[in-house]
């Protein structure tokens, strides 16, 4: 490896700093070492492990996280729950079976990044470029729809790469110790899946995947005490959780809901919420897929009556051809949603109700697609079936609050 300053097992840590301190060439800036360390780590297409180390113990060959989770039980518990262990699922899974192997591993390239899972899947898809000889020992045969497992993060030609230990790490570390590098807590090592380079697609103008980009603009990348990355709000205590806007707690952190009322005279009135965004370090939310549903609701002696829905999000039709609204809020700012409504004589409130749909543009995509099932190859409706009932299953109420005149 190309490594040679910061190569070599922790156990020989202290040799370490030695040679950075003392060898030429190697007084490379550290953000230079992430930039180089991160084109190797994240290099396009990933290569095929080869073959594993003599030393190695089965155990220590396999790729399967469960094997991983056999000693690292704390991050494999945190993974198995988060959404990184699900990047596999029936909502990538029926597009594959319509894609050549070309288009498919285009997405593979964040969704199942290993070589080992790319070629599973061809094998399953019946791709031509399939291997021909069987999985080796050290590939288990559903590590294609393991997602992001902890190899593709951690793993490079058998080789095991994390941050700095917190403490001394155990003497005689299995699999043949681990190299080290600062770049696991740079937010640009999430930015390879998280951020389309400058030249990807857009719309109005905007990279359809732009976090990275979001967050390097917000308060939180300023270097200094403050700072606060990726993995600081979304794997605190290195906790392997990457809870988002599918976690009602992890979103609620996100934002300040206000509600307030105005009188426009006569008998109108108006609801005027301000959502501040506290929490998230990019826009709230920051890709196109979510949206924040904010429904008014007037209660009276009549009853409960909605007087209007509005989105927060960035509204796009199901082609990604055209704007229709964007309405989300950059990291530090608010937005105000007004709405109007003719107020009763007397004994009303007006209730703010938020809902989160976490995938809102795939259940139009989805419902567009099943409308025109018949196109489909047979098999992908059933896995379409499963994705549609999966991101509907995965909307929730956030909060409400309430606002009552003042009585004069
Ligand atoms: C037989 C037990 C065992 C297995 C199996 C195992 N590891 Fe480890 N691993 C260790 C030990 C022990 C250390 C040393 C650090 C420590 O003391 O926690 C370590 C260190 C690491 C580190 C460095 C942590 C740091 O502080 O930077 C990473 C990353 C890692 N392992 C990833 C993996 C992955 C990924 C797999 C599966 C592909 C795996 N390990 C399989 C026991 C194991
Ligand atoms: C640059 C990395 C990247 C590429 C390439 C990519 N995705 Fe994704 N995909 C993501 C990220 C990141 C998310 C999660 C976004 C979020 O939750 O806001 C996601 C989410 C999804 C989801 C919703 C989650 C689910 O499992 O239902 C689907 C479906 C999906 N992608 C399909 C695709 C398809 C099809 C392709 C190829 C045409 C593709 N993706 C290519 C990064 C990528
Ligand atoms: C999306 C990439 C990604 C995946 C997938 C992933 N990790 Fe990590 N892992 C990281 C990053 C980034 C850090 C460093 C976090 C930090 O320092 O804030 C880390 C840290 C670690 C550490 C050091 C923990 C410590 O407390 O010092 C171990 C061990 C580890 N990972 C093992 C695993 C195992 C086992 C899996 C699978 C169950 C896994 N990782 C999956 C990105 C990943
Ligand atoms: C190899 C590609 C890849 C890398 C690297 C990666 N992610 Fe992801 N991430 C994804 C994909 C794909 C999804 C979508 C999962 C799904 O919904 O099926 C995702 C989902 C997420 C989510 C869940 C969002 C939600 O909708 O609730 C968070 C949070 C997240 N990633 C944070 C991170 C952070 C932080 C890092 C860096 C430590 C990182 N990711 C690195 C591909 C990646
Ligand atoms: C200051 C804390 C903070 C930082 C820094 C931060 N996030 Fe988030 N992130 C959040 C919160 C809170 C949410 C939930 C609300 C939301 O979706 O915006 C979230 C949501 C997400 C989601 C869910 C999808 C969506 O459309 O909102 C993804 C993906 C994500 N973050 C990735 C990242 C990546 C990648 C970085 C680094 C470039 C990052 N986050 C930096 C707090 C943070």
């Amino acid at each position: 490896m190309s490594m040679p300053c910061l190569r070599g097992n922790v156990l020989r840590l202290a040799m370490i700093v030695l040679a950075f301190v003392f060898l030429p060439g190697c007084g490379a800036k550290p953000e230079a070492e992430v930039e180089s360390f991160l084109e190797r780590h994240w290099v396009e297409p990933l290569p095929p492990q080869g073959t594993p180390p003599a030393g190695f113990s089965e155990l220590e060959a396999s790729l399967d996280p469960q094997a991983c989770g056999k000693c690292h039980t704390e991050q494999y518990a945190g993974w198995r729950e988060s959404l990184h262990s699900r990047t596999m699922g029936p909502g990538l899974r029926w597009q594959l079976m319509l894609m050549n192997q070309e288009q498919g591993n285009r997405c593979l390239r964040c969704h199942a990044p290993l070589a080992e899972q790319k070629a599973l899947v061809a094998l399953e898809l019946g791709w031509p470029n399939a291997p021909k000889a069987p999985p080796p020992d050290f590939v288990p045969p559903d590590l294609g729809h393991g997602g992001l497992v902890c190899a593709a993060c951690h793993v490079r030609g058998h080789e095991r790469f994390g941050p700095p230990p917190r403490a001394e790490a155990a003497k005689d570390a299995p699999h043949g110790g681990f190299t080290v590098s600062k770049a696991f807590q740079d937010s640009r090592f999430c930015a390879h899946c998280h951020q389309f380079p400058d030249d990807g697609p857009r719309l109005a103008g905007k990279l359809q995947e732009d976090t990275f980009a979001q967050w390097l603009a917000s308060p939180y990348a300023k270097e200094g005490p403050g700072r606060q990355t990726c993995q600081t709000c979304h794997m605190p205590d290195r906790k392997h959780l990457w809870r988002g806007i599918h976690d009602p707690e992890m979103t609620r952190r996100a934002i300040d809901v206000k509600l307030e009322l105005a009188d426009l005279g006569g008998g109108r009135r108006e609801a005027i919420a301000t959502v501040r965004n506290r929490g998230a370090g990019h826009h709230f939310p920051t890709y196109m897929v979510p949206k924040v549903e904010l429904a008014f609701v007037r209660h009276d002696a009549a009853g409960a009556h909605e007087l209007g829905r509005q989105l927060i999000g960035w509204q796009v039709d199901t082609g990604i051809t055209r704007e229709i609204a964007d309405t989300r809020i950059p990291a530090g700012e608010a937005r105000e949603f007004r709405q109007p409504f003719a107020a009763p004589a007397d004994d009303w409130r007006v209730e703010l109700i938020v809902r989160v749909l976490p995938g809102e543009h795939y259940e139009r995509i989805f419902r567009d697609s099943l409308g025109r099932a018949g196109q489909l190859p047979a098999a992908a409706v059933p896995v379409l079936r499963e994705a549609l009932a999966n991101v509907e299953a995965a909307r929730y109420e956030l909060l409400r609050v309430e606002a009552r005149p003042i009585a004069n």
